[in-house]
């Protein structure tokens, strides 16, 4: 299934940049070398971010997102 029409992103494209950590849902365009253009798939893509960001949270027990740890 597409997410994202105008970059051609389907949904096992998403989560595969997902898996590879990407901080932010704008980070997932940006993984695959494109960017947003009309914007239709950006709720979308922010809500597949934010559910994969809980799921990490919950089965790692951090009190933070991965994406708001810092590195020392
Ligand atoms: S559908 Fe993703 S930018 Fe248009």
């Amino acid at each position: 299934m597409y997410i994202c029409i105008c970059n051609g992103l389907k949904q096992e494209d998403c989560r595969e940049a997902l898996a590879c950590g990407v901080s932010c849902a704008s980070d997932i365009y940006a993984h695959h070398g494109c960017a947003p253009k009309c914007g239709r798939c950006m709720e979308e893509m922010e809500m597949m971010y934010e559910d994969h960001a809980m799921r990490t949270l919950s089965l790692t027990g951090r009190e933070t997102a991965p994406h708001e740890i810092m590195l020392s």
